[in-house]
């Protein structure tokens, strides 16, 4: 299947000069949505992973069924003040100001191979403060897995594990 052509790209979304990939078209298809998750799952056909960890809110569309396919756990990583139970947070940098995100402290045990899952890696920037807060937590991180790469920043670059992606776009 072709995947990029379930992709809509909207201009100038949310601001002048950026083009939005939204995802909502290719997972309103219900095949479409299913061959990606399985499509996503043979790029780490090769690798042991305990748990998948989806970064809220796009990575826990596609985190969770992963997760499901695999018969393994799924951790939110969210959005300050959302977790109820003790968390570790990390910081990144926005075009403007900086952001955080939090894990719960207790939803990885020490060396377990976790695998991050978002829907698009753009900077690099939330993706690179998830491999923080879980490496933080004891995690062995083996990869970062995204339906899109925006290949034009770079963010692979600034990733500190592999990245696996099912497609690229400018
Ligand atoms: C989007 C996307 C990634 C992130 C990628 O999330 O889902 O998580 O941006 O950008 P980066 O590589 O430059 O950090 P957003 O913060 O818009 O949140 P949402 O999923 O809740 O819409
Ligand atoms: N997150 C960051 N950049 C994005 C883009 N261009 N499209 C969709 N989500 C994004």
């Amino acid at each position: 299947m072709d995947f990029k052509e379930k992709i809509r790209s909207i201009k100038d979304y949310p601001k002048e000069g950026i083009t939005f990939r939204d995802i909502t078209t290719l997972l309103k298809d219900g095949e479409a949505f299913r061959e990606a998750i399985d499509a996503m799952k043979d790029l780490v056909k090769d690798e042991a992973i305990d748990k998948v960890v989806g970064i809220e809110a796009r990575g826990f569309i596609l985190g969770a069924p992963l997760a499901y396919d695999l018969g393994v756990g799924f951790v939110p990583i969210r959005k300050p003040g959302k977790l109820p139970a003790d968390t570790h947070s990390a910081e990144y940098e926005l075009e403007y100001g900086s952001d955080t995100v939090e894990m719960h402290v207790d939803a990885i045990e020490k060396g377990e191979k976790v695998l991050i899952v978002d829907d698009l890696l753009a900077t690099g920037g939330t993706g690179s403060a998830a491999v923080e807060i879980c490496k933080n937590a004891g995690a062995d991180v083996i990869g970062c897995l995204v339906l899109i790469e925006l290949d034009g920043l770079n963010g692979r670059d600034k990733m500190p594990v592999p990245v696996y992606s099912l497609m690229e776009f400018p």
